[in-house]
């Protein structure tokens, strides 16, 4: 079994503050750091892009798991390829050409990510199993922080656990959205192996990030 890993979402943060934000985060035992790119049109919120990223990597030698919940996606995935991006996740959705996307994300050889929104079916990337790295599982609609976790995702997580072991695949299965500590434990059960988490880490236990992070790995 895949080791259970936390990726903070510095969306909870505190944004004039990032640099230590994210010092604190990898004193605590954050596993990597998940970065929500949001554009105010594929998502209804705008939030950060690849300056802030690159000036942040100097920050931290942590992973970056680079969500982008942009669309036209294809011809920035460069720039974020460049800023220091070291998993770059995608929305099929956002691309015209989901193959191609693959492609150039390999071609800076970064991880990668697909990910589906609560009404995206599996099908939509069976073709590209063995391409793919990483599947975040979206279990809110994405755009916005502190949202009511979706159970009915947690079908997608099992039928790609299963899957996963027949083909004897490898990739990791995160999950993003509404993460505490009651659900926790029924999403690993389900097959995640990544958990990001905003809410719960930055504002549980009085922010007490190190604890919130231990919480949600022990289940
Ligand atoms: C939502 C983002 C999430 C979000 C998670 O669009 O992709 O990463 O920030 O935050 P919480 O844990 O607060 O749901
Ligand atoms: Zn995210």
């Amino acid at each position: 079994m895949k080791k259970i890993q936390i990726s903070p979402s510095i969306l909870s943060a505190d944004f004039s503050q990032l640099g230590n934000e994210i010092r604190k985060l990898e004193e605590a035992g954050a596993d990597m750091i998940h970065v929500d790119v949001m554009d105010g049109h594929f998502v209804p919120n705008l939030t950060i892009g690849p300056p802030v990223i690159k000036a942040l990597k100097k920050q931290s030698s942590m992973i970056f798991d680079v969500h982008l919940m942009i669309s036209p996606v294809h011809k920035y995935i460069k720039d974020y390829a460049d800023a220091g991006a070291d998993i770059i996740t995608i929305h099929p959705e956002a691309t015209e050409d989901l193959s191609l996307s693959i492609l150039e994300i390999k071609k800076f050889k970064k991880k990668v990510g697909i990910s589906l929104n609560p009404k995206t079916k599996i099908d939509v990337i069976l073709n590209f199993l063995n391409q793919i790295d990483l599947i975040l599982i979206m279990s809110v609609n994405p755009g916005f922080g502190g949202q009511k976790f979706m159970p009915e995702v947690l079908n997608k997580v099992r039928e790609l656990k299963k899957i996963q072991i027949e083909k004897k695949l490898n990739f990791d299965i995160e999950i993003d959205g509404g993460i505490n500590f009651d659900n926790s434990k029924t999403v690993i059960d389900a097959g995640v192996n990544i958990l990001v988490s905003g809410t719960t880490i930055f504002k549980s236990n009085n922010g007490d990030i190190k604890k919130n992070i231990e919480l949600l790995k022990s289940k």
